[in-house]
């Protein structure tokens, strides 16, 4: 049995840093968790409705910042923001441009497009169970909330998502305060504020929305609740995806189908970040800038290529794949696994990722025949949750234009 990740970990010292950092800004204290549990937090600030969260079998309650506890007054405040294109600049973008529902919150575009027509580097993630990521996007180890997370979008000018900057930021608020829908909306969800209107709260209620984008009733997890069969081909996926034969599981085998979960119980974290192979530019190594993963940030020669993995919940929804959607089907991903990595023949990034010097030695030629390939495909099919997909909590509250 190989070892788990050779890819980039965070040495435990700097994971304990981060641990305590994300236990100063969660609430860690033990909730309890297991199976379908409910509770109310009762750290509550006062809004109005009590929070409580309807779980999943098997999952954990997730970690919630103590300065921002979730109430129903909260999400559903966030749910009106994040759908509400009066949160841009020029008013033509949400959240949800980029976020849609029925594609688990992704777009289905290789990289977005902002409000002001700027390009995004990397592809828009899906947002189910974005409440237990204990790092946030496709390869920052410092981004540890979702409220720190939200700035990107919201203020980030190169390149420009919503596009909020000084200049605007206050006319944007005031768009919203003008509003009796609002000023009734952010009343409830932060009594007692004498002006409960502004940019925290907006971000805090968003985050709220987000937590609550729970997904967890796939066929999958009706399966294993014993309330669903699977077919031939899907069983012979799942026992490969969980085998050291296709090794997904290394990466890919928490609940979440990721291997980067944090959540109210947690204790020890580990964020794992890996090379999966994509590239190695003439042989160098390198990935093409201003997709080198963690090297972005650290400038560590180590951290060259090194991505998050993600979750695979929804996968069958969230093309096109990986941070800059250059693999646009399940089969092309399995291909690209099967192979051991990808091999560049031409162009400027020429090179074979296959002998890229930091991938993950989980990743290697696998002999998986065709049969195999499309088994694994049809096993991550099953982890499509129809109802996260319709569910109409998380559904715009605006009539459709
Ligand atoms: C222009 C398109 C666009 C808009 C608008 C947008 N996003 Fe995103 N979102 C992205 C892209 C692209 C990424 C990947 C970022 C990266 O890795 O650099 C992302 C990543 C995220 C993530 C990280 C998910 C994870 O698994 O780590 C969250 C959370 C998120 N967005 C929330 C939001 C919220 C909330 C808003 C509105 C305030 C928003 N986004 C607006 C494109 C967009
Ligand atoms: C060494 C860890 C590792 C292993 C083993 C691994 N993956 Fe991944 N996987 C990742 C990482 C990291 C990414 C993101 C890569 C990127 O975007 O550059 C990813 C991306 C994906 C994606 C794209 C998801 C999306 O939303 O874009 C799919 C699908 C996937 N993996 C399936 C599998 C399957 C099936 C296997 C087994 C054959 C597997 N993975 C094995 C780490 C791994």
């Amino acid at each position: 049995m190989k070892s788990r990740h050779r890819g980039f970990f965070l040495k435990l010292s700097v994971a304990g840093a981060l641990l305590g950092a994300l236990a100063g800004a969660l609430s860690l204290a033990g909730c309890g968790g297991g199976d379908g549990v409910s509770v109310a937090d009762t750290a509550a600030a006062p809004a109005s409705g009590s929070w409580r969260w309807t779980l999943p079998t098997g999952f954990p309650v997730p970690a919630v910042p103590a300065d921002n506890p979730m109430s129903e007054a909260g999400v559903d405040l966030g749910r009106h923001l994040f759908y509400d294109k009066r949160l841009s600049g020029n008013g033509t973008q949400a959240c949800a441009s980029c976020h849609l529902q029925d594609r688990a919150f992704t777009d289905g575009f290789a990289v977005s497009q902002g409000s002001t027509g700027q390009f995004t580097h990397r592809s828009a993630q899906h947002l189910g169970n974005v409440a237990y990521n204990p790092t946030l996007t496709w390869a920052n180890p410092s981004l540890l909330s979702l409220e720190k997370q939200m700035e990107v979008p919201l203020f980030s000018e190169d390149p420009v998502e919503m596009g909020l900057n000084d200049s605007n930021k206050a006319q944007v608020l005031q768009r919203l305060a003008d509003l009796p829908l609002y000023q009734q909306k952010f009343t409830a969800a932060f009594a007692g504020q004498g002006s409960p209107i502004n940019w925290n709260n907006v971000i805090k209620a968003i985050a709220s929305f987000q937590r609550s984008m729970i997904t967890g009733n796939s066929k999958y997890d009706q399966f294993v609740a014993g309330k669903a069969v699977f077919t031939p081909t899907e069983l012979r996926g799942m026992n490969l995806f969980f085998g050291e034969k296709a090794e997904c599981f290394h990466c890919h085998g928490s609940f979440n189908f990721n291997d980067q979960v944090v959540h109210a119980s947690t204790r020890v974290l580990e964020l794992p970040f890996s090379n999966t192979g994509l590239f190695n530019i003439g042989g160098t190594g390198a990935f093409p800038e201003p997709n080198r993963g963690v090297f972005e940030l650290s400038g560590l020669p180590r951290d060259m290529g090194m991505f998050r993995a993600p979750s695979l919940r929804n996968v069958e929804v969230t093309a096109p794949y990986t941070h800059d959607g250059s693999i646009e089907t399940l089969e092309g991903m399995l291909d690209f696994y099967a192979a051991g990595g990808r091999n560049i023949t031409s162009g400027p990034h020429a090179g074979d990722g296959r002998l890229n010097p930091l991938k993950s030695d989980l990743i290697a030629l696998i002999n998986l025949d065709a049969q195999e390939k499309a088994d694994i495909v049809a096993f991550l099919k099953t982890l499509t949750d129809h109802d996260f997909l319709t569910n109409p909590k998380l559904s715009s509250p605006f009539p459709a234009p």
